[in-house]
């Protein structure tokens, strides 16, 4: 299957040389089931310290070819050993999953493992950073723990995670289902959006893990290192790539990639929710957080799924210290029965809450629409913008020009010989009146109307201005987030 040894695994991922192992000897001491006569060796996970790019993280692996990698009691131990190192020395973990869960022969102890890991992924969220790579068949307790951490990375043909198996499935539902349908690599980094990174091999794999660790800091008491700053090398021209029909959509990866250093835009959850688009990149060789609405997908509305992507990824981005850029261009929240049903109050909150909450520098451009809700929600000055910029083919308003005028002038056009004409005329006036960046400006919720061209210059210099940024909040045990 292209599979690697939970060795070779670790070993293809650190630096040469630099991998040091822990509790090679441990022994599980479990006599049920004859397990008494079964050697695990090292209880079927590797443990250890090392370093990507000469910087440190604590690994683990577990190792399928011992007792499918399940989790007994001293593996667990293993595991929540090196979780609780990397929270003490400050630096990122790094789970290679491979595992049928729960070790069946162990019982209630395997829970308690599993428990413990689930606690201490908690506790360590917000301080280090904690990455999941599924590299097998992941069942039961093995997926919950990926789920608590900030990035999981799946692999083409070899990752699948599920909470119950084909087999259960077909015991409790008589329904015949594929692992690969259930919960292969695709399902998660497409439909779930429980896959930050999509790989085809796992050496690809590993090479995204390298570059995710490049970018982001050891913990959230530091900012992620920079690096020497390069002038973006893109071949459109910023200003050329918005099309001058407003309904006309374009590529907002485009955009990002006209403003950041080498135009090396690092995209996270590309398969899910496209919608919108979040990712890593640089300004001035320092990490920036991208959030940008995309007009090709679905116009760039946010709905239910769009939603929890923009706001996991603002708050990492806020626990880590990397400062926001919101691209802004979109007509609203997705309106429908089925967005309704499915949570979009629940969901669209969040944008509102992970924006209001973090204190680290938020910079947003208006490129074009920002209608009603969408606006607000896409980081405005009312959230706690720290610049507010805006193209000059920004369109700040309640609603686009053609729902505004049919509402607010229906009696005229009702009345008029030619409703047509009247319409037009009246869609005209509106967007004369509202669809523009300078009503705002004149409020002073938009700093600046800039061109295009100006943007890479002004949000360095936005940046460099926020370096000292501080924001104290009233004190609280923590907030309640609209999960
Ligand atoms: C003990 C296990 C095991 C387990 C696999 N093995 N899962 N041993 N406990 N949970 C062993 C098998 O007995 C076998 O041993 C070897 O690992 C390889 O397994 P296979 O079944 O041959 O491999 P494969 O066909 O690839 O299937 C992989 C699998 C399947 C899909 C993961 O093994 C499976 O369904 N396992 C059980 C999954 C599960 O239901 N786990 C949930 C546990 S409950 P030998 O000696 O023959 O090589 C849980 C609760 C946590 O995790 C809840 C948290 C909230």
């Amino acid at each position: 299957m292209g599979k690697l040894t939970a060795r070779q695994r670790i070993l293809e991922l650190l630096d040469n040389d630099s991998f040091h192992e822990y509790d090679l000897f441990v022994e599980h001491g479990v006599h049920d089931f004859g397990m008494d006569k079964k050697v695990l060796y090292g209880d079927g996970v590797i443990t250890g310290t090392g370093t990507i790019f000469g910087a440190p993280v604590c690994i683990y692996a577990q190792d399928f070819t011992v007792a499918g990698g399940s989790l007994g009691l001293m593996h667990a131990r293993k595991i929540t050993k090196i979780m609780d190192h990397a929270l003490k020395m400050k630096m990122p973990i790094i789970g290679i999953n491979d595992s049928g869960g729960a070790r069946i022969q162990e019982g209630v102890a395997s829970l308690a493992g599993y428990g413990e890991i689930f606690y201490r992924n908690t506790i360590a969220s917000g301080i280090i950073p904690q990455l999941s790579v599924i590299l097998g068949p992941c069942a039961g307790g093995a997926v919950y723990s990926p789920a608590l951490t900030d990035f999981v990375f799946v692999v083409e043909n070899i990752s699948k995670m599920f909470i119950t198996g084909p087999n259960v499935i077909k015991t409790v539902l008589g329904e015949d289902i594929s692992m690969e349908d259930l919960g292969g690599a695709k399902v998660h980094a497409e439909i779930t959006g429980n896959a930050h990174f999509y790989a085809q091999s796992e050496a690809e794999c590993f090479e995204q893990i390298k570059k995710l660790i490049s970018f982001i800091p050891w913990s959230n008491k530091q900012k992620a290192e920079k690096i020497e700053p390069k002038e973006p090398a893109f071949d459109k021209r910023i200003e050329d790539i918005i099309p001058s029909d407003a309904k006309e959509p374009y590529d907002v990866r485009d955009i990002i990639k006209s403003v950041v250093d080498d135009s090396d835009f690092f995209e996270i959850q590309e398969l899910f929710a496209g919608n919108i688009v979040i990712g890593f990149g640089r300004m001035n060789g320092e990490t920036v957080g991208f959030v940008a609405n995309q007009p090709m997908v679905l116009a760039g509305v946010l709905d239910c799924d769009s939603s929890d992507k923009a706001a996991r990824f603002i708050r990492f981005c806020d626990s880590f210290n990397i400062p926001i850029i919101t691209f802004e261009d979109m007509p609203g929240y997705l309106p429908g029965v089925d967005q309704e049903h499915a949570g979009v109050i629940r969901h669209g909150a969040k944008v509102l809450y992970a924006y209001s909450e973090a204190t680290v520098p938020k910079i947003t451009v208006i490129l074009r629409k920002a209608y009603g809700g969408g606006y607000i929600a896409m980081n405005s000055r009312h959230l706690g913008a720290d610049f507010m910029f805006a193209w000059p083919s920004a369109e700040i308003a309640v609603m686009g020009p053609e729902g505004a005028a049919n509402i607010i002038f229906r009696k005229e056009i009702m009345e008029a010989e030619d409703q047509n004409a009247m319409r037009q005329e009246k869609v005209k006036e509106y967007i004369e009146k509202f669809a523009n960046p300078y009503v705002a400006a004149s409020k002073g919720y938009i700093d600046s109307v800039i061109e295009p061209t100006e943007t890479r210059t002004l949000l360095l210099h936005a940046l460099e201005v926020s370096k000292n940024k501080e924001e104290i909040r009233p004190e609280k045990k923590h907030g309640l987030p609209p999960f």
